[in-house]
């Protein structure tokens, strides 16, 4: 089952800084590309199935604070695998518009299965924003 969970302070969102938002536990990533297209990922890395928290873009990429690969902000995609086994990107999150004018991102429960219940428990422990 979906849920919106609401964005907030996208008037800080620009291309190099992007936005955590946690739900149950998973860290999603909100980014907005140099042509203001806003897009929205699992912050994980298959690599380990680990949690990319903390998370910051350093140049034009995101970096996995585990084991140092990279993603593309606006795609999601492994920019730099540094020799690691990386199966896939981030996963992609659709996004809705709210009738307030915000957006919301589509969170679903099956996105837990991303990430394994110790690295959530970290997210939560170290983020402390968990709705
Ligand atoms: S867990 Fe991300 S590179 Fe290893």
């Amino acid at each position: 089952m979906a849920a919106l969970v609401p964005i907030r302070h996208l008037e800080k969102l620009d291309g190099d800084h992007p936005i955590v938002v946690v739900s149950r536990g998973i860290p999603y990533c909100v980014t907005r590309s140099r042509d203001g297209t806003i897009c929205a990922f699992i912050a994980v890395c298959t690599h380990k199935n680990r949690a990319i928290v903390p998370l910051r873009i350093k140049r034009g990429a995101i970096p996995c604070p585990h084991h140092g690969a990279t993603f593309d902000p606006t795609t999601g995609e492994v920019a730099d695998d540094r020799g690691k086994s990386i199966p896939t990107g981030m996963p992609r999150v659709a996004i809705e518009a709210m009738p307030d004018g915000g957006l919301a991102l589509v969170t679903k429960k099956s996105h837990k299965k991303t990430l394994p219940k110790k690295e959530r428990k970290r997210v939560r422990r170290e983020l402390q924003q968990d709705r």
